[in-house]
C-alpha cells in the first residue's frame, strides 16, 4: 500500500510539471507584406506557419563566389527575415 501511495504520489507531480502556457513565440517567421492570412509575432507580419512551404526557406544566389581578397580573406551573405 505505501509503495502504491508513492508512486500515486509521483504521478501526480510528474503530470503536473507538464502543465504551461502556450507560448508567444513561434520557431519560424516568414515576412509577409500583406497582414491578410498573417499572423503577427514579436513585431513582424508573419506568414501563417499552417501555410509556409520549403520554397520560403529559399535563397537564391548563395552559390556565386563573391570576392574574399579582403583583410579575414571571407565573405557574409546576410539572410534575414526581411
Ligand atoms: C495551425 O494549425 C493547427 C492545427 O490545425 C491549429 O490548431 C492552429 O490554430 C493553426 N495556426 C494558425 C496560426 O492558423
Ligand atoms: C587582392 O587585393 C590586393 C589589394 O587590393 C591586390 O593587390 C591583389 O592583387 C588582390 N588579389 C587578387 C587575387 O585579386
Amino acid at each position: 500500500m505505501k509503495l502504491f501511495v508513492a508512486l500515486l504520489l509521483c504521478a501526480l507531480a510528474i503530470s503536473s510539471s507538464f502543465a504551461f502556457d502556450p507560448s508567444q513565440l513561434q520557431d519560424i517567421c516568414v515576412a509577409v507584406d500583406q497582414p491578410k492570412n498573417a499572423v503577427f509575432v514579436n513585431g513582424k507580419f508573419c506568414k501563417n506557419p499552417n501555410l509556409t512551404v520549403a520554397d520560403d526557406f529559399l535563397f537564391r544566389g548563395i552559390n556565386i563566389p563573391r570576392d574574399t581578397n579582403n583583410s579575414v580573406g571571407s565573405t557574409v551573405t546576410m539572410v534575414a527575415v526581411d
